[in-house]
């Protein structure tokens, strides 16, 4: 019954919603390094590609520590944002604008990454899963230096790149 339900289900779902959404991810970075222009954006997504596989051996440890296999569930978030990043790789194939396009596709994904870890953080402490804390820090940490990277990679050329014409 719903009324039964506690934080520490909502812990394992949003545990579940992660690992699902980094096993899309790890699926989408390698379309996102073939179809981005520039080297800089090309070994930026596939160094994250890398940084994502260990991400996901994280959250098995987490599942691990608490007692419960590790299973994803459909989470209609990240399929919606890599359905967007699959809608400019479309749409702006062969434009000068399309590095700028798939970094901020790159970035919602990050923040989306953010958002979860950030809970899941908080959620630990509060259910005293001491262990996983690192785990989901060093995770956030990746995810945050992402982020940041994909900021630089745009400000320092893909954004005016793409407001030449080609
Ligand atoms: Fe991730
Ligand atoms: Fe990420």
């Amino acid at each position: 019954m719903a009324t039964e339900k506690t934080l520490n289900d909502l812990f394992l779902d949003t545990l579940k919603d992660i690992y699902y959404a980094e096993k899309q991810i790890l699926k989408a970075l390698p379309k996102m390094a073939r179809a981005a222009q520039s080297e800089e954006g090309k070994a930026g997504f596939l160094q994250h590609r890398d940084e994502t596989q260990a991400q996901i051996e994280r959250l098995e440890q987490v599942f691990e520590m608490i007692g419960k296999p590790a299973r994803g569930k459909t989470c209609e978030a990240i399929q919606g944002i890599i359905a967007e990043a699959d809608e400019i790789i479309e749409e702006f194939k062969g434009s000068v604008a399309l590095d700028a396009g798939l970094i901020s596709s790159a970035q919602a994904v990050e923040h989306y990454e953010i958002a979860r870890y950030g809970t899941l953080i908080a959620w630990a402490k509060q259910l005293g899963h001491k262990d996983a804390i690192p785990l989901l820090q060093a995770t956030l940490a990746e995810e945050v230096a992402t982020d940041k990277k994909l900021t630089q990679i745009a400000e320092s050329s893909a954004n005016a790149k793409g407001k030449r014409a080609a």
